[in-house]
């Protein structure tokens, strides 16, 4: 049984830090490509370097090319530019959508058998796209976003109650722009229902900040966007696939009729292990949770269509 190959496609921020926490979580050899020259050598060499300090047991290297990443399980999509203030994320489609496709034929043909976490913006039209055009079945081509989106939201409610974070647990649903549907009806700090702690002004408050949690980023750093908490969202993933830990987590995922959508990647809860979607969570939901979904299908939808697939 040889180690665990866990590829990172981008070695920017995003990938970069995804690689720091992959490696330090040991949950295998870590890979990180990019198309600069020196730049993922570079990173992956001092990552390397700081393991003899940090006690941490896993190769990494660096690479312009894909020969490196061939075998892969797990394939961590981070290629893309990131938006800027006064960007959306559907603006960055087009640029990104060239670069995702050359990527993904690559990574499909290198590592057949891998599982795809996608993390480029816009993430669901990205995932869709890396579906069609790896071939993969739709349970080995997973997006991230829903992790970020419910850890800003547990962050926030943790601030607002003084609490720890780890008592947070909600769930979220839709794409991943700023019509997603956070769930406060499905969250509990340690049980008990969110409603019981807050007013429903605070948790409507909190609600939008989760929303346009992205842009407060963005606006904060000017040159880039998040890269911390997304990173840590897409190593949360993989170390639940690699660890079979079938863990229930809000992913961005295929649908075929689930929620009554057919044929859009969209954030619905899924049960995560080795087979990448091992089931799709159907929630009950309310009329009002309903619309608010159809909403975010809606603009899922119009940026699937800009793909002219
Ligand atoms: N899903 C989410 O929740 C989420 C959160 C944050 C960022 N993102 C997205 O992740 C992407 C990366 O963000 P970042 O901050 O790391 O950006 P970044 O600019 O720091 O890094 C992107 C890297 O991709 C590389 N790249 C470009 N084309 C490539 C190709 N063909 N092959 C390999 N590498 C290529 C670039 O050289 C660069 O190093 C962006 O699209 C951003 O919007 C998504």
């Amino acid at each position: 049984m040889g180690r665990k190959k866990i590829s990172i496609i981008g070695a920017g921020f995003v990938g970069a830090t995804a690689a720091h926490w992959a490696a330090e979580k040991e949950l295998g050899d870590v890979v990180l490509m990019d198309i600069l020259e020196g730049i993922p050598q570079g990173k992956a060499l001092d990552l390397f370097e700081a393991s003899p300090i940090e006690g941490f047991d896993a190769r990494v290297v660096g690479t312009k090319g894909y020969e490196e990443t061939k075998d892969s399980d797990v394939v961590i999509v981070t290629s893309g530019v990131p938006r800027k203030p006064g960007m959306s994320r559907e603006d960055l489609l087009d640029i990104n959508k060239k670069i995702i496709e050359s990527v993904v034929s690559q990574v499909a043909e290198k590592s057949p058998k891998a599982i795809l976490i996608m993390v480029t913006n816009p993430l669901d039209t990205m995932t869709y796209l890396a579906y069609k055009k790896s071939g993969f079945p739709k349970e080995r081509v997973i997006g991230m976003a829903g992790i970020l989106d419910t850890a800003r939201f547990r962050a926030f409610i943790a601030l607002e109650l003084g609490v720890s974070v780890e008592d947070i647990q909600t769930l979220l649903l839709g794409g991943h722009g700023d019509e997603m549907v956070p769930l406060p009806r499905y969250t509990t700090v340690s049980g008990i229902p969110l409603s019981q702690l807050l007013p429903k002004e605070t948790i409507d408050r909190l609600v939008d900040r989760t929303r346009k949690g992205g842009g407060e980023i963005v606006n904060l750093l000017k040159t880039g966007s998040a890269f911390y908490a997304p990173s840590a969202g897409a190593v949360q993933m993989a170390e639940a696939i690699l660890k079979d830990k079938k863990r229930i987590l809000p992913c961005c995922v295929y649908l075929d009729g689930e929620y009554g959508l057919k044929d859009i990647c969209f954030g619905v809860p899924i049960k995560l292990g080795t087979k990448g979607v091992e089931s799709i969570i159907e929630l009950q939901l309310t009329q009002e949770e309903k619309a608010l979904l159809t909403k975010s299908a809606e603009s899922v939808k119009k940026s699937i269509a800009e793909l002219k697939l």
